[in-house]
């Protein structure tokens, strides 16, 4: 039995046989077991006079056993069952000295550097155990609202966001490519005849999914060779983007806004222990920080928050005069001040916004093309597209969309504005050729959401394996 099926429908006084990893045994008596399933930890009492030395001295920290016994209601405070072992199998010996995660508080950084193993940490398994639900719960509200999952390339031709941070792909021997006479590489003779590259979103080809399918969703790995080290940015990191037939920027900023909420509200539901565990986690850390810093709001305040309340929605233009008149721009608080109209908005100008001044989550739109993708539609003003961002407290920035321009003129003067291959997007400008439609989507960071589902600070520490620059350790 997994120890979550044993504390839901607990078989008293009945044979059971459990199997887990030791986190603690104490006075030769009282073993804590874990198998992953949930946070809660088995109590299994040992027969100490009656169980062989030689396994006694194997019930270490971070070995795995097996455990034949009998489930009685406990004797002892902190759990309503235990087992009282009959047998013990020591599957695998861990050596106490050198296990590095000991029974104690461990720095999330020296947790990091041990990635492997962290998963073992309370912390860790919660955190994994919610990006699950969450990754569930995405599937959940599109099949219930009829979308139609899609799947798109990972190696591609394209840059769809035009930010040039890409991973190459190529099968060339890099020491000695075939060069041509200008000292540019000749990529006909590389795997696929051109250059490609790992995606950085699956945007381009989910439009041209929902131009058949009508409303999809693509949910997978994304690449960007971004050199940015902040507590934000993956090199490889999880992105979900809708993409919706006959969808405005309006009926957009709405499915972003209900998605987000029902993936949310769900996660509340499925993982309470998790989230009460982490919620104490933080409301202790919050102890040890001077008033100011300290949170508001517990982290399932919080989220409740979200789950009840709308978003605010504001132009770019409206959030521009936000930050002209704002206290830290007048006092030059700001790294980047707020000069002229147009600039790009900073993390540091998005977290005013919903931290100091909105105090909730708040939806950008209707930006200046200048600062945006090539594919964003054009509004009447000839100066701003419509684009949405929806910005989080804690966090920044955490879905980018857009109603896309499904004029053929329109995005074809703006390729040529922007020195992009026109030819390398034939099958992009062929939607708009053959029953072009108002459409839109947006993509949802999922490592970014998890930052906030579970209070952590850090993206490294919500995805099991993180790529950063300089780092693909594992
Ligand atoms: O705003 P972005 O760049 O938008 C797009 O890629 C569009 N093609 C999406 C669409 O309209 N279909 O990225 C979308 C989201 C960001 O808001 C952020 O949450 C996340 O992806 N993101 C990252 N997350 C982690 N690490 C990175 N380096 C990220 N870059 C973007
Ligand atoms: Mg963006």
């Amino acid at each position: 039995m997994t120890i979550k099926d044993l504390f839901k429908n607990p078989p008293l006084s009945k044979k059971i046989n459990v199997k887990g990893w030791v986190k603690t045994f104490r006075a030769n008596r009282f073993i804590s077991l874990n198998d992953g399933s949930t946070i809660q930890n088995l109590q299994c009492v040992v027969d100490y006079e009656n169980t062989d030395q030689a396994i006694l001295s194997k019930i270490n920290t971070g070995a795995s056993i097996e455990i034949f016994g009998i489930l009685v209601a406990s004797q002892g405070k902190g759990q309503s069952v235990e087992i009282q072992a009959e047998k013990i199998i020591i599957l695998g010996e861990s050596d106490p000295d050198s296990y590095p995660i000991q029974p104690k508080k461990h720095s999330l950084e020296f947790l990091r550097e041990n990635a492997h193993l962290r998963v073992r940490t309370n912390t860790f398994s919660s955190i994994f155990r919610i990006r699950s639900s969450i990754s569930f719960a995405i599937h959940k509200y599109f099949k219930e609202n009829g979308f139609v999952y899609v799947n798109t390339p990972i190696i591609t031709g394209s840059d769809a966001e035009g930010a040039g941070e890409m991973f190459k792909v190529t099968t060339l021997n890099i020491n000695k490519a075939e060069v041509e006479d200008n000292g540019s590489i000749d990529y006909s003779k590389d795997f696929f005849g051109k250059e490609t590259n790992l995606t950085v979103s699956g945007q381009l080809e989910a439009e041209n999914m929902a131009m058949g399918l009508g409303k999809v969703y693509t949910f997978g790995p994304t690449f960007r060779a971004e050199n940015s080290n902040t507590s934000r940015h993956l090199a490889e990191f999880w992105m979900i983007e809708p993409e919706m037939a006959f969808y405005d920027l309006i009926d957009n900023m709405n499915l972003a806004e209900d998605f987000i909420k029902y993936v949310l509200k769900y996660v509340v539901e499925d993982c309470k222990d998790d989230l009460d565990f982490l919620n104490n986690r933080l409301i202790n850390e919050d102890k040890n920080k001077p008033k100011q810093e300290r949170h508001e709001l517990t982290l399932i305040e919080r989220l409740n928050f979200v789950v009840n309340n709308d978003f605010v929605r504001i132009t770019y233009t409206e959030a521009y005069e936000i930050l002209k008149n704002s206290k830290p721009n007048k006092k030059k608080k700001f790294k980047f001040p707020i000069s002229e109209w147009g600039i790009d908005l900073q993390s540091e100008h998005e977290r005013f916004l919903v931290e100091k001044h909105f105090k909730k989550p708040v939806i950008i739109y209707d930006y200046p093309s200048k600062i945006k993708a090539f594919y964003m539609r054009m509004n009447d003003d000839g100066k701003t597209v419509k684009a949405m961002d929806i910005l989080f407290p804690g966090i920044g920035e955490i879905v980018g969309g857009s109603q896309r321009e499904e004029r053929l003129d329109v995005l074809k003067a703006r390729i040529k504005e922007l020195n992009i291959d026109e030819e390398e997007l034939w099958w992009y400008l062929d939607l708009r050729k053959f029953g072009t439609v108002e459409h839109s989507g947006f993509g949802l960071g999922l490592e970014r959401l998890i930052l906030f589902a579970t209070g952590m600070s850090n993206i490294r520490d919500v995805i099991p394996f993180p790529r950063t620059p300089k780092n693909a350790e594992f």
